[in-house]
């Protein structure tokens, strides 16, 4: 791993770091599947995911990681990989936030291969667990749901967002 990586997640916590270093392992692994000029990127940003969580601004972590890692100089395509994160639209729209915060982390061009980059992010995000364990989706979404009730944001989230999640899960581990 990068140790520009450690660096930047240096401040989550020991559980999350580990959750999203796995996610990043995960994607390092399939990254063949996406066209060779956006590998590296799409492999950043499977480590850097979550990285949000240690830079809170906003509190919500897509958008706060997706600035953070612009303000660094990381690549459109790595910011619109964070910032756009396993639904996280679903998620802002629960939480209120304006939709032209994430909006600006969309990419100005069409990029190919992007789709599936979009999709090994969300699959691993969601077959590793909040401490970097491997668990089918259903667990994932199980262990979510018992981690956050009924009535918080995320798991109102996360009930509106499973379509989506499936779907990408669906599509990536289809094509592996
Ligand atoms: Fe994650």
């Amino acid at each position: 791993m990068d140790a520009a990586f450690a660096e930047l997640l240096a401040p989550l916590t020991e559980s999350r770091r580990a959750h999203t270093i796995e996610v990043g392992r995960k994607v390092e692994q399939v990254a063949h599947l996406v066209p060779e000029d956006i590998r590296d990127e799409v492999v950043t940003a499977a480590y850097l995911h979550d990285v949000g969580y240690g830079y809170p601004v906003s509190g919500f972590h897509p958008l706060d990681g997706a600035e953070l890692l612009e303000g660094r100089g990381y690549s459109p395509i790595i910011c619109h990989l964070v910032a756009f994160h396993s639904a996280s639209t679903v998620e802002a729209d629960v939480r209120g936030i304006d939709a032209e915060a994430l909006d600006q982390f969309a990419l100005a061009a069409e990029v190919p291969g992007i789709g599936m980059a979009n999709d090994l992010v969300w699959w691993a995000d969601m077959t590793t667990g909040p401490t970097g364990g491997t668990l089918t989706l259903d667990e994932r979404l199980a262990d979510i749901r018992v981690r956050y009730p009924e009535g918080t944001l995320v798991r109102t989230a996360i009930d509106r967002a499973e379509p989506l999640l499936r779907g990408a899960v669906q599509r990536a581990s289809g094509s592996m």
